[in-house]
């Protein structure tokens, strides 16, 4: 390195100089020099999400001089080989769109490393190569941990990070990176949890929920605090009622011995959909800073009514689909799919009915709804407001008039759309109802990765779950799950075919209300 540049880096970290890049008007800040460990590098997540996510921020000139990538995993492979894979990879990831000189100037920075997870000896190993290229790299000695491996090796790999001395460094910061499922139930997650915090301390913790970072559901706060005319609306006294639905096509793909035993309520309500239901009903928090957007969603889950365990179908539906047809094809029955149990109990859709007890939401029904195979990809906020009090019009109407309806769109078509009554031409009480749109351009954006990545450099956690809001959210689900799960709770597998908008126990969820929910 020549000595200029060697000053400029002295100085650099002396001043904490911070660097900024500009990417079609979005300023973007370039982190610190950082050495960046990926357990599992040889995975399927490193393989589809994190490499090519490190590497377009390469690309997209949004990463500093000098970092290091080190791979680590059972495999044995040395660093030729692991740059091999990985340019595989992130030419998979970007068929039409892969950049030779960024790739060569990214793989420079790549380096592998072959540990077993449960031997402490591998990770004493693990740190003298980090020493080492730290030094030669000049990391300023910020260290990241990322956990992509299975969750069964979770504990060992953290607590080997703390044994070796690596949870810790002299400077620089060090955090670790760790991607659901946090637990399967309150007690795993207690635990799980536990050995997090015996090595690192809660601001060293990123646990990701991929949700967060969309940048649709980072706008549902801009979207609530930063308008003043939404804001006295968002209560029960304008609101009837909200729905969230997360809708899927796809099927279970290869992922059954996963989701065997996960199911939807694992994989999707305790992570990503309340999530949503936070963002949706949190207070203002009074600055617009991690701890205290976190405590407040935490505070949401501390309200929400405990599940009528005496009536569970009061307040939740499940389903699991059968054969039918997605995009003009013919697709299986779960209980089909390769690596699923031919009795399989494990439901693939869920509703709920969430209720909230704090001033702003009594008595304001919140509707979730999640599932595979159903016919469509969609992922929306709907906000249905109340009657107008006295409606003058409806005896001259021959329909009733609907309500205004606020549509937060988070994928795909992002935007946001309010429906309400205009008047049409013509006679002279005829109205129809009309929507107000607002698409989000297809801009520059980060991807979640790329986003959760640069956050997690820069030491923001915004967008990471706390440890007491996951415990929180387990806390509420895991009763409701023991209970679904039990032998005595009746289930009627497959109970929606797939393409359809779910079984017939989630419309009756709402229309026991006197609800439909919105068309999918
Ligand atoms: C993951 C779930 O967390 O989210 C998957 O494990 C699901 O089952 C996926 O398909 C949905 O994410 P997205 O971003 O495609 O809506």
């Amino acid at each position: 390195m020549g000595e200029n540049k060697k000053l400029k880096k002295v100085f650099d970290e002396i001043m904490g100089e911070k660097r900024y890049e500009t990417v079609n008007s979005c300023t973007i800040e370039i982190p610190a020099p950082f050495c960046l460990t990926v357990f599992g590098a040889s995975g399927d997540l490193a393989q589809r999400k994190i490499i090519p996510a490190l590497y377009r921020l390469e690309r997209d000139k949004l990463f500093p001089e000098d970092y290091v990538i080190l791979g680590s995993a059972r495999t044995e492979m040395n660093n030729n080989a692991f740059r091999d894979l990985m340019h595989d990879a992130v030419k998979n990831a970007f068929p039409d769109d892969f950049d030779v000189s960024s790739w060569e100037k990214f793989s420079q920075h790549m380096y592998y490393e072959q540990i077993d997870y449960d031997q402490i000896a591998s990770f004493k190993r693990l740190r003298k190569k980090i020493i080492s290229l730290e030094k030669k790299h000049e990391t300023w000695g910020n260290r990241i941990f990322y956990l992509a491996i299975p969750p069964l090796v979770y504990e060992p790999v953290i607590s080997n990070i703390g044994s070796a001395g690596l949870s810790q460094s002299e400077k620089g910061y060090t955090h670790i990176v760790i991607e659901k499922p946090i637990g399967r139930d309150i007690e795993s997650a207690r635990k799980l949890n536990t050995v997090l915090q015996s090595a690192f301390n809660e601001k060293q913790i990123y646990r990701m929920d991929h949700y967060l970072a969309k940048e649709t559901v980072q706008n549902i706060l801009m979207f609530r605090f930063a308008n003043s005319i939404f804001e006295p609306l968002w209560n029960r006294r304008y609101i009837d009622h909200i729905q969230i639905t997360v809708a899927e096509t796809l099927g279970v793909e290869h992922r059954a011995g996963y989701y065997e035993k996960a199911g939807v309520l694992r994989d999707m309500f305790q992570n990503h959909i309340f999530q949503l239901l936070a963002l949706t009903a949190m207070e203002p928090p009074s600055v617009f800073e991690a701890e205290r957007v976190r405590d407040e969603k935490v505070k949401v889950f501390r309200s929400i009514r405990p599940f009528p365990m005496d009536r569970v179908d009061d307040a939740v539906a499940i389903g699991q689909y059968g054969a039918g047809m997605i995009k003009g094809e013919k697709v299986l029955r779960y209980r089909d799919e390769p690596g699923v149990a031919s009795g399989s109990v494990t439901p693939t859709f869920a509703a709920m009915k969430v209720l909230i007890d704090n001033w702003r939401w009594n008595g304001v029904p919140f509707y979730l709804r999640s599932g595979k195979r159903l016919s469509k990809k969609k992922a929306e906020i709907s906000v249905h407001f109340r009657p107008a009090p006295h409606l003058m019009f409806a005896s001259a109407l021959e329909e009733s008039i609907g309500p205004n309806t606020l549509v937060m769109r988070i994928q795909p078509d992002e935007g946001i759309s309010l429906q309400f009554q205009a008047k049409t031409p013509g006679a002279r009480i005829c109205m129809s109802p009309v929507l107000m749109d607002f698409a989000y351009q297809k801009v520059f954006s980060l991807n979640a990765y790329e986003r959760v990545l640069l956050d997690c450099m820069q030491g923001d956690q915004m967008l990471f779950v706390r440890g007491d809001g996951v415990e929180e959210a387990w806390s509420l689900l895991s009763p409701l799950i023991e209970k679904l799960e039990s032998k005595t709770y009746p289930k009627n597998f497959p109970n929606y075919e797939a393409g359809s908008s779910g079984p017939g126990n989630a419309a009756e969820l709402l229309s026991k209300d006197g609800r439909s929910w919105r068309a999918m």
